[in-house]
């Protein structure tokens, strides 16, 4: 691993780790023994050190707690057969989380503090890295205001923490979608190509609902019509339509710029499958549905990986799929896994070594 930044480290004394089985994890209940901390005060970035995982102190004024400056991302680790350890595609969530910090109005975290920070924290704790089928180790970046002050402004200090997460698969099984036209995610001009806490906070009244229907999650549709579709309660989505790959636009900053998206849309132009981000309204797809034409729908992110609809749900109306049948989801599900335990030959560098 090449390191450049200097950072403070303090081990602990005995791991945590000899009293957890790695198998059968559910995600993100369990955190490994180091966390990163780094803290953002007049103007520039200090005290980096990575150190036990341990609570923080916090004052109730916190200014996060109240208007909620809080950025994040969600990045994983994986292990080869030889245990060698890797982080998947972390330079695009690094670039993700500033443009996330921008417009938020929070400071920009450096390259080296996020990249360099989290390499050197993974090596630390690279034993938590689970070696199982869609097991990882879950990298979750964080940001958040730390002033103490009621007044409603950008915090002039804020920390920034690394905390690592062993993790099992995030959906077990095969998801029930239910199309949301009464809640709105996001707006043209809102924060919905960014990920903050509260875009999170927004959406679970939405999934509460969708769950007292029977469904798992939502599709979000725009806030205007409610009829085109922006992307899954976390994560994105593709269709496949008569054999063509669909999936919504990023160009009205209304959906996350998915990292595993970007991945899938790459993977499926090497497979010779033509992918169209555009503009998809829930009627393309209902009528779609109803001529045959629709021929897989899945969801994409870096916690759920790849994950098959089994149903969508519109209203009323609902267009259950048998996902045995679903080719490219099924094909992607492989390719992905063979590169990210370092299988096949990882043609695009997604894969950083530790
Ligand atoms: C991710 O896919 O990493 C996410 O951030 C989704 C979620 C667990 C909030």
């Amino acid at each position: 691993m090449d390191t450049v930044m200097d950072i403070n480290i303090t081990k602990v004394e005995n791991s945590k780790l000899n009293d957890l089985n790695l198998e059968n994890i559910p995600f993100g209940k369990y955190f490994s023994d180091h966390m990163l901390e780094a803290d953002y005060e007049n103007g520039e970035w200090r005290n980096v050190e990575i150190k036990p995982y341990q609570p923080l102190i916090i004052q109730p004024s916190l200014a996060a707690l109240h208007y909620g400056q809080s950025i994040f991302e969600g990045i994983k680790a994986y292990k080869d057969a030889d245990g060698v350890a890797y982080v998947f595609r972390p330079y695009d969530n690094f670039v993700r989380f500033n443009i996330s910090a921008e417009r938020l109005c929070m400071p920009t975290i450096p390259e080296e503090i996020f990249m360099d920070g989290l390499k050197q924290l993974v090596e630390i704790d690279k034993n938590w890295i689970p070696f199982r089928e869609n097991h990882s180790l879950y990298i979750r970046p964080l940001m958040f205001a730390t002033d103490t002050l009621l007044g409603v402004r950008p915090s002039d200090t804020y920390k920034f923490m690394i905390m690592l997460s062993p993790s099992g698969p995030y959906y077990t099984t095969p998801m029930k979608i239910y199309v949301e036209e009464k809640y709105s995610r996001s707006v043209k001009g809102g924060v919905g190509f960014s990920k903050n806490a509260g875009n999170y906070a927004n959406s679970m009244i939405a999934a509460k609902e969708a769950k007292e229907k029977g469904y798992d999650q939502v599709l979000w549709t725009d806030a205007v019509e409610h009829k085109w579709l922006q992307e899954v309660g976390m994560m994105n989505v593709m269709f496949v339509i008569d054999g063509v790959g669909v999936t919504p636009e990023l160009s009205e900053g209304t959906i996350l710029n998915g990292v595993t998206r970007n991945s899938i849309i790459t993977m499926m132009r090497e497979m010779g499958i033509e992918v169209q981000e555009r503009r998809l309204s829930i009627d393309e797809v209902v009528e779609a549905y109803k001529k045959g034409t629709l021929q897989e729908v899945f969801g994409c992110g870096t916690a759920a990986t790849i994950a098959p609809i089994a149903e969508l749900g519109y209203g009323d109306f609902k267009m259950p799929f048998d996902i045995s049948t679903f080719k490219t989801a099924t094909e992607l599900r492989k390719q992905f896994d063979d590169i990210r335990y370092s299988r096949i030959p990882d043609t695009h560098s997604w894969m950083v070594k530790i």
